[in-house]
């Protein structure tokens, strides 16, 4: 809900206000985002003029008020969201107030993906800002869900004047936080690196700038599109939280910028290091979205809204509410290594244990024996698949398993026959010899014959209709880059690919992946539902990651996998059990060679798919609580799935470590009803929702390494 009240705009939200004030001079101020508050008359104090800093000859000293969208180097001189040049020279752009409108509903963003109201009750404001003397002219889009604490915010810039302009800085969105100090604010990022993904990362904020961002051309293993704010007293269960999350794959930067003052303004978009965009009159650059998100729930509460959000309004809704076949992945198993003997009786067993789909992961085209040819031939190999890939699909079929294929679209290997025709497709900047990331070459996107290639072959390979499930890789960053901006010019290649694919084959499941979860991101979330979460497969690896993921995606969105012991990646050998249980919070399949294994792990995973058919509901429905982090230094982590109705709720104990004589683990669980009474599955216990919550129960988790016990507690009448 959008109402007008005097200089105020009043976004209403499930729990949340966002409020923006018309200043008297025509400036666009920044009021209010936090808990729902009731609509007022407010009240407005200007902020006194400060004789050092710069002011406006219509005496308003911007610096020291909240804005919506501020511009450096006029009024303010703190650090702003957009920078344009005209002739080369910085314009110094003074931003006013012009008009605005509220639509019903959410306009489509054109080329870029973003949140959509599927069905879902929105607003959006859009308040257009102007600077008649340079011709530029900003509209502000915020969209207000009745069923969500996020607002969407976006940014178009329009060159209204004579001649052409370029912009150097664009970002989606820009806070200056109300109701809180930078000293009572801690920030938190997702941090990682290959095999590392996002790791959770909190430290206090400080005078100055705390920024992270990616330039690898993806949204990378280093530093995810995300950033959350949080009172320094926040925990997963208490306090406020405040995220900024881009719907976005490439390049990006967050800033939160602290003042003399304490005041914290926090903003993001496409990283402004290298971009460069030209508008000439009458264009219009779009910045991709951005998902505030605001919690008075602790981090959990926040986790929760971006879960239920992204499901709602990100995720394709055709695998939003539908169960996903439970996969067997060839690439543990069976890497470069594989004929259509080794993989049909990879698939035999795998019936047997009651697995529904087979993915083909790399290897499968060209005369690829390893990494170092044949990336974009996608043509079946010969002597791997005689039968091609619908032969291998046929029997994959016949045998009783759907089957899917694993494809890297945007890349192409030195040796390969794509690239003796077209040596111009790949990035380069053909001073130096090639710069190679595992032995490849990424595919210029921002060629319209680059982006017909991509279509057209994976058009020919679905068009088989044989093919379930694509796993869509990207294994290396991008370097070369000489053109400004090429790497949001690549995106909107990739995402027009994607659109095109994604809605020409509605009932292929897509899972993305970049060598793991190196594009992990909202924007790639729009056309995947699913991507695969790290290339560690370690079941206690997976607790930070998974936990790291969680914080701002839903769990249905991360591929997770029981893998073969010792693990491949780092050794550890860990029960059967603990995979399966740790996999089961996202979604789940395998990457073992299921023939190699003993009838009683066979029927073990009979067990752990129906097991985990139970649980698949609350993955993809549910509430996600973290009870113990995986963070906090422990023995043990302890994560919670509660159904929305609080009549079911699961709870994984993992012991990731054992230590001598250690004390009784009470866990206390969260979200329950508190007079309601739970039975715990499979024993004859009985606690109260208030008993679970305030004292806790034992899960009786047995001291040794990497043990598990899932618990599931019912509500009984
Ligand atoms: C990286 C992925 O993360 C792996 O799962 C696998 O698909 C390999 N690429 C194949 O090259």
């Amino acid at each position: 809900m959008i109402t007008e009240r005097g200089r105020y705009l009043i976004l209403q939200g499930k729990n949340v206000s966002y409020i923006l004030r018309i200043h008297e001079e025509g400036y666009l101020l920044h009021y209010y985002y936090g808990k729902k508050l009731r609509e007022n008359d407010y009240t407005y104090v200007p902020v006194e003029i400060r004789s050092f800093y710069t002011f406006a000859p219509d005496r308003v000293f911007l610096e020291g008020e909240k804005q919506e969208y501020p511009a450096f180097g006029y009024n303010d001189l703190k650090e702003g969201a957009v920078q344009v040049l005209e002739n080369g020279r910085d314009t110094i752009l003074s931003l006013k107030y012009k008009a605005h409108e509220i639509i019903d509903g959410k306009p489509a963003f054109e080329g870029l993906p973003s949140s959509k109201a599927n069905g879902e009750n929105c607003q959006t404001l859009v308040v257009t800002l102007s600077d008649e003397a340079y011709g530029i002219e900003i509209r502000l889009s915020y969209t207000v869900f009745d069923d969500s604490d996020v607002i969407a915010r976006s940014a178009r810039i329009i060159n209204a004047g004579n001649g052409p302009v370029c912009l150097t800085k664009a970002f989606s969105c820009s806070l200056d936080i109300a109701g809180k100090r930078a000293r009572e604010t801690d920030m938190i990022t997702l941090r990682g690196a290959w095999a590392k993904e996002r790791n959770i990362e909190r430290h206090p904020l400080f005078q100055g700038i705390s920024e992270i961002g990616s330039r690898t051309g993806e949204s990378s293993h280093y530093l995810n599109p995300f950033v959350a704010l949080c009172d320094r007293t926040a925990t997963n269960a208490s306090g406020e939280a405040l995220g900024l999350l881009l719907v976005y794959s490439g390049n990006h930067r967050f800033q939160i910028n602290v003042d003399a003052y304490d005041n914290i303004r926090a903003m993001c978009g496409i990283h402004d290091g290298g971009f460069r965009w030209d508008l000439a009159p009458g264009e219009a650059f779009q910045t991709p979205e951005c998902l505030l998100c605001f919690s008075a729930e602790g981090l959990d509460g926040m986790s929760r809204e971006y879960h239920d959000f992204m499901r709602a309004h990100i995720l394709p809704q055709r695998f939003r509410t539908a169960p996903r076949p439970v996969l067997v992945n060839s690439w543990e198993s069976l890497y470069f290594d594989f004929d259509e003997e080794k993989i049909l009786n990879i698939v035999r067993h795998a019936k047997e244990a009651g697995i529904e789909l087979f993915v083909l992961d790399d290897g499968w085209f060209g005369h690829r024996k390893n990494d170092s040819t044949s990336l974009g031939d996608w043509y079946a190999n010969p002597e791997k698949l005689p039968s091609g890939v619908e032969g291998i699909a046929d029997k994959i079929n016949a045998l009783g398993l759907k089957f899917g294929i694993w494809v890297e679209p945007e890349m192409a290997n030195p040796v390969s026959e794509l690239l003796e025709k077209h040596p111009d497709y790949p990035i380069a900047c053909r001073k130096h010899p090639p710069v190679l990331g595992r032995n490849q070459q990424v595919l210029d996107l921002t060629k319209r014959e680059v982006v017909e290639f991509a279509k057209s072959f994976l058009d020919k390979l679905l068009s088989c209709g044989k093919i379930s499930y694509i796993k869509w890789d990207m294994n290396r960053s991008m370097a070369e880059i000489t053109e400004p901006a090429f790497v949001h010019r690549y995106y909107l290649g990739l995402y027009e690919v994607l659109g095109y694919i994604t809605e020409k084959y509605p009932d292929v499941l897509f899972e993305g992946c970049s060598g793991g979860g190196g594009r992990f991101d909202a924007g790639m979330l729009c056309y995947h539902p699913l991507i695969w979460t790290s290339d560690v497969s370690d079941a206690i690896e997976r607790l930070k990651i998974q936990e790291g993921t969680a914080l701002c995606y839903p769990l249905s969105a991360m591929g997770s996998h029981v893998t073969a012991c010792p693990n491949h990646q780092v050794g550890r050998v860990t029960p059967f059990s603990t995979r399966a249980n740790v996999a089961s919070f996202g979604t789940f399949g395998y990457e073992l060679n299921v023939a190699e294994l003993s009838a009683e792990d066979k029927s073990e995973i009979k067990n752990q798919i129906a097991r985990y058919r139970e649980i698949e509901p609350l993955v993809r429905e549910g509430d996600f609580s973290v009870l113990v982090s995986a963070f906090s230094g422990g023995t043990f982590t302890a994560w919670q799935l509660t159904s929305k109705d609080k009549k079911r709720a699961v709870v994984l104990c993992v012991r990731t470590l054992a230590s001598a004589n250690a004390g009784r683990d009470f866990v206390r669980l969260r979200g329950l009803k508190e007079d309601s009474m739970y039975a715990r599955k499979g024993t004859k216990e009985i606690y109260s929702g208030g008993e679970l919550m305030y004292r806790g129960f034992l899960p009786g988790l047995p001291g040794t390494d990497f043990a598990s016990v899932l618990s599931e507690f019912i509500e009984i009448d």
